[in-house]
C-alpha cells in the first residue's frame, strides 16, 4: 500500500502526502507550487481558465497501459489530486520551447489575443493541446501547415473570455505553424516518467486525513471489498460531476474511491453477438474516446457527444459516470434507453447485467448494490435500415446542460411502422421510454399525421416541471413537436441512416 501520490509537474517529480492530497489540482499548483499561471474563475469546469495538459499511460481507447504518455487538456479545478496519481501535468509555465514563447504563445501575442489576460493561460493550453494532436495526426513536422478555423473553434468551446472577444484568439490559433510545433513528448522525454509510473502503479494508493480516505484500488476484487466494507463510498471516474459537487455543493465524502488504477476497464470495441453489432464500452473509456469512434460508426450519437460539455470535460468524463450520475437530463442516456443497452456491474459476488430500463429506481436512485460498480456498458448499435434521431435542446450549443432531450428509433416495413422506440429526458425524475407513444405509432403509416397524433399523446403522458432551464409548457410543446420534426427529418427518400 502506498501513502503518497506520484505526480510530475512540468517534468519535475512531486510526491504528495495525504496532507495535500484532498484538494483540486488547480489549488495545489497555485498555492503549494506557486505556479500561478493556472487561473481559477468558476471552479466548476465551465470557463477553462484552469486548463492544464495531463499525460497518462493508456489513454488510447481500448488499450491497457502502453509505453508512452498521451496528453489531453483537462480542467484542473475539477480534478482532485488523488485522481491524478501517476500522471504528468504540464501547465502554462511549462510550455516554452528552449526558454522562448512557443508558437501558440507567440501567436497570441502577435494577434493581440489577450486583454486582462486572466483567461489567456487556459486558451493557450487548449490550443497547445490541439497543436499537439494535429501535429501527431497530420505529421506536419518540417512542413508548413495550419489548424483550420473549425478545428480551432472546436478546441476552444470550453474556454471563456470576458474581454477580448474571440476573433483575435481564433486568428491566433489559425496562425500557428504546426510544422514548427514540438510535441509534448519532445518537450518532456517520458522514459523515466513511464518507468516510475509503472513501478508505482502496482501499489494501491491509500491516503487518510482526518476522517477521510482516498483509495485507488488496482483490482476489481479490492475495489468491491472496499465498497462493501466502508460506508458511503463515492466512486470517482472522471470526477466531472463529483468534483463540482465537492467544490460547489458542500459534498465532503468520507471515502472516495478512484477507478483510475483499475485494470480491464478501457475496452472500446464492437462485438458480434449472434449477428448483432454491440459496442462494449469499458467504464474508464472517456467521452472523447467514444466521440472519436462514433464519428463514423453512429454519426447521430456523435452529434450529441460533440456538443457534450467541452473538450476538457469529454477528455475526463466517462459514459459510466454519466449513467451513474442518474440525471434525467444526461445527454448520453436517451440513446442507451433507445438501443436497450445493458449495464454490466461487478460486485463481490461476481458480474451481472442490468437492462437500461431497470437501472433507475427513481430520481438519482440506481439499481446498484453497495459493493457494486459499473464495469462496462453493452450498447447494441442501430441496424442499417433503422431510422434513429437524437435531440438535445439547450440554450447554447456547446457547454450547456440540456433542458430537454429526445431519442426516436423507427423500423419500417414499406411505409408501415414495424417497431417504435421513443425516449424523453427532462420531462420527469428519470429518462423515460414512452410506451403510450410507441403504441400509438406501431402499425401506422410513416406520415405526418401519425407523428402529429403521437405528439399529442406525448403531451398527455409526460409530467415536466418548470425550472431554470425551461418552463413546463415549453417542455410539453417540445415533446409534442419533436415527433413531427423527426418525421420531416426522415421523410425524404434519401434518408440518412443512423448506422454506417
Ligand atoms: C462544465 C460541465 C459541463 C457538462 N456538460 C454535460 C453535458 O453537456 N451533458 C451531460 O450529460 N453531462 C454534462 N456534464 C456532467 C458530467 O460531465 C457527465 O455526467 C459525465 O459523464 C460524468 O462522468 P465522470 O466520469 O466525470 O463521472 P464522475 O464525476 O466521476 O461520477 C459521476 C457519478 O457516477 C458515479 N460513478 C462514477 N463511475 C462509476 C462507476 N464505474 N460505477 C458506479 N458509479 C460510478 C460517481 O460516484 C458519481 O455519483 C457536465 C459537467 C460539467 C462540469
Ligand atoms: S476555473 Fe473555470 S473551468 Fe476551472
Ligand atoms: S482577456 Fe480578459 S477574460 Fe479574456
Amino acid at each position: 500500500m502506498r501513502d503518497y501520490i506520484l505526480l510530475y509537474v512540468n517534468g519535475r517529480e512531486q510526491r504528495i502526502s495525504a496532507a495535500q492530497a484532498f484538494q483540486p489540482a488547480s489549488d495545489y499548483l497555485r498555492l503549494d507550487l506557486g505556479q500561478c499561471g493556472t487561473k481559477v474563475v468558476c471552479a466548476e469546469g465551465d470557463c477553462g481558465a484552469c486548463s492544464v495538459m495531463v499525460g497518462r499511460l493508456a489513454t488510447e481507447a481500448g488499450l491497457e497501459p502502453g509505453n508512452e504518455l498521451t496528453y489531453v487538456p483537462i480542467n484542473s479545478c475539477i480534478q482532485y489530486l488523488y485522481q491524478l496519481d501517476c500522471t504528468h501535468l504540464i501547465t502554462v509555465e511549462g510550455l516554452k520551447f528552449d526558454g522562448q514563447l512557443n508558437p501558440v504563445q507567440q501567436s497570441m501575442v502577435d494577434s493581440n489575443g489577450a486583454q486582462c489576460g486572466y483567461c489567456t493561460p487556459g486558451f493557450v493550453v487548449a490550443m497547445c493541446g490541439l497543436a499537439n494532436d494535429l501535429q501527431s495526426q497530420q505529421q506536419c513536422q518540417g512542413k508548413t501547415c495550419y489548424p483550420s478555423e473549425k478545428q480551432v473553434k472546436d478546441s476552444l468551446t470550453g474556454n471563456l473570455c470576458r474581454c477580448t472577444g474571440y476573433e483575435a484568439i481564433i486568428n491566433a490559433g489559425m496562425a500557428v505553424d504546426l510544422g514548427r510545433y514540438k510535441s509534448f513528448s519532445e518537450l518532456y522525454p517520458d522514459k523515466e516518467m513511464v518507468a516510475n509510473f509503472k513501478a508505482h502503479a502496482q501499489n494501491e494508493l491509500m491516503l487518510k486525513l482526518g476522517g477521510r480516505t482516498a483509495f485507488n484500488p488496482t483490482s476489481l476484487s479490492s475495489a468491491c471489498k472496499f465498497l462493501n466494507e466502508q460506508e458511503k463510498v463515492v466512486i470517482v471516474s472522471g470526477g466531472t460531476d463529483v468534483s463540482v459537487n465537492m467544490n460547489k455543493r458542500d459534498l465532503v465524502p468520507a471515502n472516495v474511491m478512484s477507478t483510475a488504477a483499475l485494470p480491464g476497464l478501457s475496452e472500446l470495441k464492437v462485438l458480434d453477438e449472434s449477428g448483432r453489432k454491440v459496442l462494449s464500452v469499458g467504464a474508464k473509456v472517456t467521452l472523447r474516446q467514444l466521440e472519436n469512434l462514433m464519428k463514423d460508426l453512429v454519426p447521430e450519437f456523435h452529434k450529441i457527444l460533440w456538443v457534450y460539455g467541452s473538450p476538457q470535460i469529454r477528455h475526463a468524463g466517462t459514459l459510466a459516470g454519466n449513467i451513474a450520475n442518474g440525471s434525467p437530463i444526461a445527454d448520453s442516456t436517451p440513446f442507451l434507453f433507445l438501443m436497450e443497452a445493458e449495464i454490466e456491474v461487478t460486485g463481490c459476488g461476481g458480474v451481472r447485467k442490468i437492462p437500461m430500463a431497470e437501472f433507475y429506481k427513481g430520481y438519482k436512485q440506481l439499481s446498484l448494490h453497495k459493493d457494486e460498480l459499473i464495469t462496462r456498458i453493452l450498447l447494441p448499435l442501430p441496424h442499417a435500415n433503422e431510422l434513429v434521431k437524437l435531440y438535445k435542446i439547450s440554450r447554447r450549443q456547446h457547454l450547456d446542460i440540456s433542458a430537454f432531450t429526445a431519442a426516436i428509433r423507427i423500423s419500417l416495413k414499406g411505409n408501415i411502422i414495424e417497431r417504435a422506440f421513443v425516449v424523453f429526458g427532462g420531462v420527469g425524475p428519470v429518462v423515460m421510454r414512452c410506451a403510450a407513444v410507441e403504441a400509438a405509432l406501431l402499425g401506422t403509416t410513416h406520415e405526418l399525421v401519425t407523428y402529429e397524433a403521437a405528439g399529442k399523446i406525448a403531451k398527455e403522458v409526460i409530467t415536466p416541471i418548470t425550472d431554470v432551464r425551461g418552463s413546463r409548457d415549453f417542455r410539453l410543446a417540445l415533446a409534442e413537436n419533436i415527433l413531427s420534426k423527426f418525421y420531416f427529418e426522415t421523410a425524404s427518400n434519401e434518408r440518412e441512416f443512423a448506422c454506417r
